[in-house]
């Protein structure tokens, strides 16, 4: 788990994040960080926010490439995450659109 694409599913489980939990991607991009999450999650509790239509079609290509389309993630298209209504609560909201241009720990070191 040391790839910047697992960087997300680190510290989450780090934080307690169980395969149990519902959570939302916000700014999910092309899922580069969201596909370890998907893997990780029970299937049907990863919902990744997309605001750009464009970013989101190359997400759902990354998903089928991924082969975890049985995971049956939530993808949407929405630039207000708070304008996104579900079925079911959502555990952990995560703001992974600053995810990548926040410092790892490793360059922290440094
Ligand atoms: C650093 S990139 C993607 C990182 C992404 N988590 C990944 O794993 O690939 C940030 C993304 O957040 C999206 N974004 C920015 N503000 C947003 C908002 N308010 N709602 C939804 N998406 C947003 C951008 O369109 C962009 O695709």
């Amino acid at each position: 788990m040391g790839d910047a694409a697992s960087l997300s599913v680190f510290v989450l489980v780090d934080h307690g994040l169980l395969p149990k939990h519902r959570l939302l991607d916000i700014g999910c991009g092309v899922l580069r960080g969201g596909i370890p999450l998907i893997e990780y999650l029970d299937a049907g509790h990863y919902v990744g926010v997309e605001a750009r239509t464009e970013v989101l079609k190359e997400a759902r290509k990354e998903l089928a490439k991924s082969g975890l389309e049985g995971k049956r993630p939530l993808l949407v298209n929405e630039a207000d995450p708070t304008r996104v209504r579900l079925d079911t609560p959502i555990d952990v909201a995560w703001p992974s659109w600053c995810s990548f241009t926040c410092p790892t720990r490793s360059s922290m070191d440094t």
